[in-house]
């Protein structure tokens, strides 16, 4: 069982300046809530309690006056700071004493997901035990992410990083489970010509190993990208239409906290206090 998370938050977010020029890209709103929340239900949803989030140096406060501990939520959240944005796979390296012995998934601090049997599919990932698992979506673009080929026993055999020539329609999300030996794989990467660690290299060790698997989204499920200002609102308003049809929140951490049991009234009433009188803790009061 996969018990630990870490959520890749840091970035130069260069692409959204000047709104990340103070803010952090992921403590920035996506509709009624700071981005980070999304990628967090999503471990909360594997059931991992155990979280590690890597911000840019001089970014902690930020990150602390919204997360501080999770003791609110029954998780622990620690954090962790990055010098400068060494690539994807420097997490495990910076990482490495949270890891410890055991396996690790690890979610980027931009990545959005949403879909029914979505909890299952992740449950059942943090059940790896040797090897590296990705999670493919098809995707329009494929030129804009990271991208895979895989055969019809839906073994990957091709994995390439924004590929400037097509050879698949499916994307490698922000979302990843590895063995322990994801450490000391980390460890041996050279950054590439743009100067960072990539996460391809890092899957193809795996990959050469005949122990990289995939799982797949298919189109009832939704994976959608924070990657431009243009993104950013179109998810936010995806969000918002969902929210205000179904009356359900999206990435309410108290609720799935409470849902597994993590957490009590005593706990949530403290949330609302915390979060003050807004909409949110409105939500939270009718979860009592
Ligand atoms: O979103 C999925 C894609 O994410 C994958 O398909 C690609 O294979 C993968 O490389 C990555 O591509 P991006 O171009 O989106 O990566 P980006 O550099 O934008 O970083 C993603 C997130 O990770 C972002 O929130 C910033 C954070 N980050 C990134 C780097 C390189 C860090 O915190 N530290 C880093 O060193």
């Amino acid at each position: 069982m996969i018990k630990k998370g870490i959520i890749l938050a840091g970035g130069k977010g260069t692409r959204m300046s000047p709104l990340t020029k103070a803010v952090n890209k992921q403590l920035l709103p996506i509709y009624d809530k700071p981005l980070i929340f999304y990628p967090l239900s999503i471990l909360m949803l594997a059931k991992i309690k155990d979280i590690l989030i890597i911000v840019n140096k001089g970014q902690l406060k930020q990150y602390k006056r919204i997360l501080p501990n999770g003791d609110n939520l029954g998780i622990k959240i620690s954090y962790m700071e990055q010098n400068e944005p060494r690539g994807l796979p420097d997490a495990f390296v910076i990482g490495e004493k949270f890891i410890g012995k055991e396996n690790v998934a690890m979610i980027l601090g931009d990545n959005f997901f949403y879909g029914q049997n979505l909890s299952s599919l992740l449950q059942a990932n943090t059940k790896l035990k040797k090897g590296a698992r990705v999670v493919l979506h098809k995707v329009l673009k494929p030129e804009l992410f990271g991208v895979a080929k895989i055969n019809k026993n839906k073994k990957i055999i091709k994995i390439i990083e924004k590929p400037k020539k097509f050879f698949s329609d499916l994307a490698i999300t922000g979302l990843y489970f590895f063995d322990n030996d994801v450490v000391k794989y980390s460890k041996q990467l050279k950054p590439s010509k743009r100067g960072e660690v990539e996460i391809v290299d890092l899957l193809n060790f795996y990959k050469k190993k005949n122990k990289l698997s995939a799982d797949l989204i298919g189109r009832g499920g939704a994976w959608l990208d924070t990657g431009s200002m243009d993104d950013f609102y179109k998810t936010s308003n995806f969000v918002s239409a969902i929210e205000n049809r179904q009356g359900l929140k999206i990435a309410c951490l108290e609720e799935i906290s409470f849902n597994n049991k993590w957490t009590n009234k005593k706990n949530i009433k403290k949330s609302i206090k915390f979060y003050g009188n807004c909409e949110y803790s409105q939500y939270l009061a009718k979860l009592l």
